[in-house]
């Protein structure tokens, strides 16, 4: 299939697109560059073994634009991850936040809709759960409220793209629920860029063992977890991507709407992690017990056998698998991406 991924320059949208080529797929990347360098689509085109990925750089709120990509290219289907991602800036930002990722997808799905294509993999959050109701958490479990805008455009996004659906049954939509996305490329060319200091744990560890930073907070431990501090179900970003390959097969089937769990059904804490990245990289870690963060829930991990029994999907990798890639993904490029 030609796939359009949109923020196909971002962490996650890089990583699936080298999926997407060793599955046998094409894409065009639609990306403002508004949290990515372009310099992951030229390492991502090195790594696939092609002269360049077809790239262009607009901004999806643009209409007029995003038709001219429509009317040049023919696409099978849409993975769309572009949206603005950072949970605190959002509470900051909450206008900024609700025009971005919702005024971008509504124009997206008009282009779509006005050119035939009604196929749409969208990015998701085990955010919309909220402090879930039952753990392991299934797709059953009812959606909740979300403690910041970001989680709220999600919430609001899933929405949106069922109501089209059950207007519209040429329409099919996946919506993938990711739990915690981490690690790299294997490769190390490829990885999590953040801007100034990292809001999530792993980027936030491999900065302070590079020597980034000075040490790690870890916000509470006085969590009802077996060490106190927060348990979350960590999911390798190529193990994410491959999920997004396995949705292609079920729009291909024409499954009209599917929601998954993307995780690995594991839950790990804080400490955990810290401990794995210590003892399979060797290298050291400082950190200290600070307040809990606003915001966040105890324990949040995934049954994930729904995508198992329908996309044939499950993670390949585990902890001492994400721990390396990270790190091998910033001791090579301790800086990120180069400037550009
Ligand atoms: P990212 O910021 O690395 O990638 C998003 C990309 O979208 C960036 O390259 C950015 O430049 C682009 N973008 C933003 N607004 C745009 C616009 N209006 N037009 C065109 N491009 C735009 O983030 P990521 O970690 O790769 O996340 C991808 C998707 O997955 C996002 O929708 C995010 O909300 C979602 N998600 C991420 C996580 C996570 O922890 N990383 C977890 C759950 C869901
Ligand atoms: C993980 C654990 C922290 C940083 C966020 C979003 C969620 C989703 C994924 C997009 C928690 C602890 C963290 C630090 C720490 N994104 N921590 N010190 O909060 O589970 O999920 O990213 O959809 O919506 O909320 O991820 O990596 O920030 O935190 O102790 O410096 O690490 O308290 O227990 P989170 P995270």
């Amino acid at each position: 299939m030609n796939i359009l991924v949109t923020g196909g320059a971002g962490f996650i949208g890089s990583h699936t697109l080298i999926e997407l080529y060793a599955a046998g797929h094409t894409a065009v990347v639609v990306d403002n560059l508004s949290n990515s360098n372009p310099v992951a689509l030229k390492r991502v085109a090195e790594i696939i073994g092609i002269e360049s990925i077809p790239f262009h750089k607009v901004d999806l709120r643009d209409h007029e634009r995003l038709e001219r990509i429509f009317e040049e290219h023919r696409f099978n289907a849409c993975i769309h991850f572009a949206g603005l991602k950072a949970v605190g800036e959002s509470v900051e930002k909450p206008w900024e936040y609700y025009e971005n990722n919702i005024n971008g997808t509504l124009v997206l799905v008009d282009v779509m809709r006005k050119h035939g294509c009604k196929n749409i993999i969208f990015s998701s959050s085990a955010t919309v759960y909220g402090d879930p109701a039952e753990i392991p958490i299934t797709e059953n479990c009812p959606k909740g409220q979300c403690t910041n805008p970001y989680g709220w455009t999600k919430s609001m996004l899933e929405q949106v793209l069922m109501d089209i659906q059950r207007a519209d049954p040429e329409w099919n939509v996946v919506l993938l629920r990711y739990f915690n996305p981490v690690g790299a490329h294997q490769s190390g060319r490829i990885g999590e860029n953040p801007n100034g200091i990292p809001n999530n744990l792993m980027p936030y560890i491999t900065q302070v063992a590079v020597g980034k930073r000075k040490e790690l907070g870890v916000f509470g431990n006085d969590y009802p977890t077996p060490d106190g501090t927060g348990v979350r179900d960590y999911i390798h970003v190529v193990d994410l991507a491959a999920a997004h390959v396995c949705a292609l097969q079920a729009i291909a089937r024409r499954c009209g709407i599917g929601i998954y769990n993307v995780g690995t059904g594991h839950g790990y804490s804080v400490l955990d992690m810290v401990n794995a990245f210590i003892r399979v990289n060797g290298v050291d870690v400082p950190y200290s017990i600070k307040p809990r963060r606003a915001g966040d829930i105890a324990t949040c991990y995934c049954d994930p056998a729904k995508a198992k029994a329908e996309l044939d999907w499950e993670a390949q990798y585990g902890i001492d698998d994400i721990v390396r890639d990270s790190w091998n993904w910033q001791r090579q490029n301790p800086d990120g991406y180069p400037a550009v």
